[in-house]
């Protein structure tokens, strides 16, 4: 059976400094994720075909740099949009938006950043993304944390009010494999 396999892209130089958005390299960790990957994969895919999705942001890109197999990026798989926010901590964000802040706590899937998107806005511009991977065979997506909580969403049909606090963590790749109803899932840590 075929299995799509998830993971965020290694951590980044806006990870490290707790900001949101944003287009930063990687870190060192990051690259060291990246280093890693070829070898893991390989242990899980074997001979079978692959094929590696991206964002647009280098930091997916960059994650997928050392990997032998095609590759194809998707603006769509870009990271939410925060609009104002973009490149702010939380602690800015609460200082300079605190009523936004406060909504955004009230109902985290419908909240839409002021420029930006909503956790719903997302989940209506990923559904190309979804309908190609319901065509393909073995896929490999390198996303985001908002984007990969969608996708997660829709293959274990979580509710959409739990959507955005699914735990996804870094240097993880999470195996899906569709059955008649649901999906299996195993996940691989590298220890980075
Ligand atoms: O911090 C990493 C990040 O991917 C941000 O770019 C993004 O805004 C955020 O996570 C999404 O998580 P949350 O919706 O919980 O703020």
């Amino acid at each position: 059976p075929r299995s799509i396999f998830f993971s965020r892209h290694g951590e980044s130089q806006y990870n490290v400094d707790g900001k949101i958005g944003g287009d930063s390299p990687l870190s060192a960790r990051g690259l060291e994720y990246a280093n890693a990957l070829p070898e893991l994969v390989r242990k899980h895919i074997g001979d079978a075909p692959l094929t590696v999705w991206t964002s647009t942001l280098q930091r997916t890109i960059q994650t997928a740099h050392y990997l032998p197999y095609p590759k194809l990026t998707w603006k769509s798989l870009d990271e939410l949009d925060a609009g104002v926010c973009d490149g702010m901590t939380y602690e800015e964000i609460e200082q300079a938006y605190p009523d936004d802040f406060a909504n955004r706590d009230e109902d985290k899937f419908n909240y839409r950043y002021r420029g930006g998107e909503s956790y719903r806005d997302v989940v209506v511009r990923l559904e190309p993304v979804i309908m190609e991977l319901e065509r393909q065979e073995n896929i490999l997506i390198f996303g985001h944390q908002a984007i990969l909580r969608c996708l997660y969403a829709y293959f274990h049909d979580l509710p959409q009010a739990d959507l955005p606090y699914i735990k996804i963590p870094l240097h993880t790749v999470i195996k899906l494999t569709p059955k008649a109803y649901g999906c299996d899932e195993e996940r691989y840590t590298l220890p980075i």
